[in-house]
C-alpha cells in the first residue's frame, strides 16, 4: 500500500499546471449516456474516480477509450441500465447516471450510494426530481429502480442548492417532454460546464450558473467535442499551500472567477496575489493573520477547501473560526491536525483554531481526499517525516500530487 512521505518545506516556488476539473468531468461522462453518437471530451483528469466513472459507462455497454487528456465515449451500444453497488460504492458521482439512462432508455437500476465520512449524504432531491417528472420510484435490496415511460418537464424547486441533484434533474430535463425549471438550483462553475456540453449535444438550456435553470426537452442528443474546464479546488489547494509554505507559485490554468472566495480570503489574511488571463501568482512575504470563515454553496467559500484552510488557520496567528454548513461531518481531518500539535475545538459544525508557530510529523490517516491534501500541508510546515497512509482518497482527487509538490521545491514523496 502507497504512503505518502511529507518533510518539511522551506519554501515553494516555480509554476504548477491545473487539470481539468473532476467534479465537471464525471457529469459530463455520465451525460454522454443520453447521445447515440460518439461524443470527445478533453482535459479529462486521469483520476481514479474517472477510471471507475469509465468502467462504469463500460459495464452499461458504452465504449470509451483514453488517449492522453482526452476520453472518446460511444455510448450508442447502452444495453444495460443496472449500476451495481460494487460501482456505485466506490464513489458516489456514478449516482449521475441515474438521470441519463432514465431519460434515455426509461429506466434504471442503481445502487444506493450510502454513507460516506464526511455525511450522510442522502439523494432525496436527486429522486424528489425525478418524481416530479413523472417517474415511478422503488427501492429494493439497496437499489433504488426508476422508471418512466417519458419523462414531463415540470417546475420543481430544490430545498438545498445541491450540485449532484441538480446535474442529475438538469440532463434528465434534456430529453423530457416540455419545459423544466429548477428553481433553486446550484450554480457551481461545476453545473455550467455541464450545460455546455449538453447545449453541444443539441440541449436548450437556459439559466446554468443561475439558481434558475429553464431546460426545454428534445427528442435526441447528438455527440459533442467538449473540453472540460479546470478544476478549481486543484487550483485553490495550490494556492493555499502557496500561502502556508511560502514562497512564490504561479498556477496556471486556472479561470480567476471560480476561485475568487479563495483570493479574496488569502488576500485578506496577508497573501499576495495576482492574477491574469489564466494564471494566478500567489506569493507570501509577511506574517499571515487569522481570519473567519464560512463554507457556502458557490460562489461562498467552498466545502472543498475547508479542510485545507483548516492546516493554513492552524498556522497563523491568533484565533480563527471555521463553519462549515454544507456537509455535517467534515471535519475529520481535525484529530490527525491535533495529532500533529494543531490547537483545534470542534463543537458541531464549527472549529475554533488557535494558530500555533510550527507542527511535529506524525505518522497519519488521510479520510478523504480534501482532508488528504490538508494533511499533505501540514506536513510541509512540520519538523520530521510526516507519514500519510490512506492516500488512495488524494489519489481520487489530485493526479499525482507528489510531482507537482516536488517540481515546487516542496519535499513529499510515494513511498
Ligand atoms: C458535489 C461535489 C463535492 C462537493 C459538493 C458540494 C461532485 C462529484 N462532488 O458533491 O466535491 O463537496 O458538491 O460543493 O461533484 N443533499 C441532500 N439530499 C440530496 C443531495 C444532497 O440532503 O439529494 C445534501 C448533502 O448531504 C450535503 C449537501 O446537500 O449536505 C450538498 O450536497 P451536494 O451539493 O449534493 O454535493 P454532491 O453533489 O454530492
Amino acid at each position: 500500500m502507497s504512503k505518502f512521505l511529507v518533510k518539511k518545506t522551506d519554501e515553494l516556488h516555480g509554476t504548477v499546471e491545473i487539470d481539468g476539473a473532476k467534479n465537471a468531468a464525471l457529469p459530463i461522462l455520465a451525460a454522454t449516456v443520453l447521445s447515440n453518437e460518439p461524443c470527445k471530451i478533453h482535459d479529462v483528469p486521469n483520476l481514479s474516480d474517472v477510471k471507475e466513472m469509465c468502467k462504469l459507462l463500460e459495464h452499461l455497454g458504452a465504449q470509451n477509450m483514453r488517449r492522453g487528456k482526452s476520453v472518446s465515449v460511444d455510448s450508442g451500444a447502452v444495453n444495460n441500465f443496472v449500476a451495481p453497488y460494487e460501482m456505485v460504492g466506490k464513489f458516489r458521482g456514478s449516482f449521475l447516471v441515474a438521470g441519463p439512462l432514465l431519460a434515455k432508455y426509461h429506466k434504471a437500476k442503481v445502487s444506493l450510494p450510502g454513507g460516506c465520512p464526511i455525511g450522510s449524504r442522502p439523494i432525496d432531491l436527486h429522486l424528489k426530481g425525478f418524481a416530479a417528472m413523472g417517474a415511478e420510484i422503488s427501492h429494493e435490496n439497496g437499489y433504488v429502480e426508476l422508471s418512466a415511460k417519458r419523462l414531463k418537464g415540470t417546475k420543481l424547486y430544490l430545498d438545498f442548492p445541491s450540485v449532484g441533484a441538480t446535474e442529475n434533474i438538469m440532463m434528465a430535463a434534456c430529453l423530457a417532454e416540455g419545459q423544466t425549471i429548477i428553481e433553486n438550483a446550484a450554480t457551481e462553475p461545476e453545473i455550467t460546464d455541464l450545460a455546455t456540453f449538453l447545449m453541444c449535444m443539441g440541449a436548450d438550456i437556459k439559466g446554468a450558473g443561475t439558481d434558475t435553470i429553464r431546460i426545454n426537452g428534445v427528442r435526441e442528443l447528438g455527440g459533442a467535442t467538449h473540453t472540460v474546464i479546470p478544476d478549481r479546488i486543484e487550483a485553490g489547494t495550490f494556492m493555499a499551500m502557496a500561502a502556508l509554505v511560502g514562497g512564490s507559485v504561479t498556477i496556471k490554468n486556472v479561470v480567476c472567477e471560480h476561485v475568487k472566495p479563495i483570493t479574496a480570503k488569502l488576500k485578506e489574511i496577508g497573501t499576495e496575489v495576482q492574477e491574469s488571463e489564466d494564471e494566478i501568482c500567489v506569493t507570501r512575504k509577511k506574517e499571515l493573520h487569522a481570519s473567519d470563515i464560512k463554507t457556502l454553496p458557490f460562489p461562498g467559500f467552498p466545502t472543498d477547501m475547508q479542510s485545507q484552510f483548516t492546516t493554513l488557520m492552524s498556522l497563523v496567528s491568533g484565533t480563527s473560526i471555521i463553519v462549515e454548513t454544507v456537509f455535517e461531518n467534515r471535519f475529520m481531518h481535525v484529530g490527525e491536525l491535533r495529532r500533529m500539535g494543531a490547537n483545534i475545538k470542534v463543537e458541531g459544525c464549527t472549529a475554533v483554531i488557535e494558530g500555533v508557530n510550527a507542527l511535529s510529523a506524525a505518522t497519519v490517516k488521510a479520510t478523504d481526499l480534501r482532508a488528504g491534501a490538508a494533511l499533505v500541508m501540514a506536513g510541509m510546515c512540520a519538523d520530521g517525516d510526516t507519514v500519510i497512509e490512506d492516500i488512495r482518497h488524494i489519489d481520487r482527487g489530485y493526479y499525482q500530487m507528489e510531482k507537482k509538490v516536488a517540481a515546487l521545491g516542496g519535499k513529499m514523496e510515494r513511498i
